[in-house]
């Protein structure tokens, strides 16, 4: 086991469950309550019954904000589109091992561009899809809920999946990033971190009751809480 005590657990608030009529005061509002990173949900309505974000948005987001744009391809085709992603201003972009791409060229190009490279994994979809890319990533994202829509619940076998991720990659000292998605809250969080996860998405507990500061706080404090020790993967 490493030592955990330098271990930063980051929170990436996700746009889908802000509202998108004041978009800027939603963003402005969690990078001022020191957010590390924002979660940008693209989806394309094949690869997951609902449309969001695109290209556009991130761009005029960009414009307002400095914070470190974690965009998350949920479309059937990310090597159509991440490209428009990176020139609107992504610094992460992460698409998903059920999509019918070269995997590795993908990962590559990316990498090239200059941008970090993640892969995701939907609850249905077997773990051996995503092992062997892990060397290559800087971040795995593991959705807790089945992707399309924000403010489901968590999915409580999912916890199993990011210990056996966070045993690989501690065993293999490799140095990606597990990121967990869907359902993270002040009663899921800390089971997340305590599994392993170094990075939580979290949409409708942040910007669902429009109390985005009480809200991000109660968050923060319950993961800055989670004691290292307590990992127990
Ligand atoms: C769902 C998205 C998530 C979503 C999470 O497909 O990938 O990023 O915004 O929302 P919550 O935190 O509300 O589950
Ligand atoms: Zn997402």
């Amino acid at each position: 086991m490493q030592n955990k005590k330098t271990k930063n657990i980051l929170i990436a608030p996700s746009i889908l469950s802000a509202d998108f009529s004041a978009l800027k005061d939603d963003i402005m509002a969690v990078e001022k309550l020191g957010a590390d990173w924002l979660h940008i949900d693209v989806m394309d309505g094949h690869f997951v019954p609902n449309l969001t974000i695109g290209p556009v948005v991130v761009k005029w987001a960009r414009k307002h904000s400095g914070l470190f744009f974690d965009v998350h391809l949920m479309v059937e085709r990310p090597d159509n589109y991440w490209k428009a992603f990176k020139d609107a201003g992504a610094d992460l972009i992460t698409f998903h091992c059920e999509t019918a791409v070269n995997k590795k060229t993908l990962i590559n190009e990316i990498k090239k561009a200059g941008l970090k490279v993640g892969m995701s994994i939907r609850p249905k979809a077997k773990l051996s899809k995503i092992i062997q890319f892990l060397p290559y990533m800087d971040l795995v994202l593991i959705m807790s809920v089945e992707p399309g829509f924000g403010g489901q619940e968590f999915i409580p076998k999912m916890l199993s999946r990011i210990k056996e991720v966070r045993h690989i990659i501690d065993k293999d000292n490799l140095s990606c990033l597990i990121e967990v998605d869907g359902g993270i809250n002040p009663a899921t969080a800390a089971e997340a971190v305590r599994s392993g996860a170094n990075v939580l998405v979290a949409g409708n507990s942040i910007f669902g009751r429009r109390k985005i500061k009480t809200d991000y706080k109660k968050l923060r404090k319950v993961i800055d809480n989670t004691s290292f020790n307590e990992y127990n993967y």
